[in-house]
């Protein structure tokens, strides 16, 4: 729901109107989905209603990530009336009055699936995976998945921005922040994107070949529901991680005492508790097409 509502909506809108091009140019759509965790994406891809057939390929390298995106478009697909053949126990056909969508759920390293696949896909989907990967070598094995002017859709690239409010003490908080995006800096050996990937993917898609036709903000932000001193109780859960989360980091940082930070984690639980706790993660989202270095 919070990446939902968060998502750019120009760079959705553009990268719906590169998606119809390829309806109209094809009879079917593949669509391939790195990282595609419990398959959030294909919903809101599918609900654009483009494409009378779709295959639709997630891939994770979790075992239990992509059994669970099984059980949970299998749900969804039902919930809207298709009628669902199981192929095979990774493989569902559903199928609708002048739909037809064939699902394929792969267990597999992302990177290595996408290079083997040459030239397979139409449209290539990766959402909050891009700063959990060397970011240049990583792009180009992607891209290997794509036919040539073939499309790609990044949403949630986390930029540079961990903010939680009310400022407290600034001088705490700020080294909360820089540790937490140090964590992720120093992620497999300071090969990833890191902290910076959704800026630096303004220089490096050019340089592996990608056109970039819109890039936007899709920003986290989150506080207790309007007119309210309540969160709902996902986005309570999710920045109840967030705390956890940051406090494991501060846990592993020689950079703050014991004392700072078992009092920074109290605070902010706190916080949490009365609906005081509000929380801004600044990403950006892309979408363009592969063109060729
Ligand atoms: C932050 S989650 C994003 C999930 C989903 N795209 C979404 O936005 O809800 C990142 C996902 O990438 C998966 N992942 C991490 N490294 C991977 C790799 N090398 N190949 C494939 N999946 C990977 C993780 O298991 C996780 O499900």
């Amino acid at each position: 729901m919070l990446d939902k509502r968060s998502v750019s909506s120009h760079v959705f809108s553009t990268f719906k109107e590169r998606l119809s091009d390829c309806a109209e140019a094809r009879q079917n759509i593949q669509i391939l989905d790195v990282g595609a965790g419990l398959g959030s994406s294909f919903k809101r891809i599918y609900d654009l209603g483009i494409g009378s057939r779709i295959d639709y390929t997630v891939v994770d390298i979790e075992d239990l990530h992509v059994a669970t995106a099984r059980t949970e478009i299998r749900r969804w697909l039902s919930e809207r009336g298709h009628v669902i053949r199981d192929k095979s126990p990774r493989h569902i056909v559903a199928t609708d009055v002048g739909r037809e969508v064939n699902c394929q759920f792969v267990t597999a390293d992302a990177l290595r699936f996408a290079a083997e696949s040459s030239d397979a896909f139409d449209v290539l989907v990766g959402q909050a995976f891009l700063d959990i990967i060397p970011l240049k070598t990583g792009l180009k094995a992607l891209f290997k998945a794509l036919r040539p002017g073939g499309v790609f859709y990044f949403p949630i690239n986390f930029d540079g921005i961990s903010a939680l409010l009310p400022v407290e003490d600034k001088a705490r908080d700020t080294l909360v922040e820089d540790i937490f995006h140090q964590s992720m800096d120093e992620r497999n050996d300071g090969r990833t994107g890191g902290s910076q990937t959704g800026r630096q993917l303004l220089n490096i898609l050019p340089l592996v070949g990608a056109r970039i036709d819109a890039v936007g903000a899709s920003d986290w932000i989150v506080r207790p529901l309007p007119g309210s001193d309540k969160y709902s109780h996902d986005e309570k859960y999710f920045l109840g991680c967030i705390l956890k989360f940051m406090h494991n980091e501060l846990m592993n940082s020689k950079r703050i005492s014991s004392e700072s930070r078992a009092e920074w984690f109290q605070q902010r639980c706190e916080q949490l508790e009365l609906a005081q706790l509000k929380y801004i993660a600044h990403q950006l989202d892309y979408t363009g097409r592969f063109v060729g270095e």
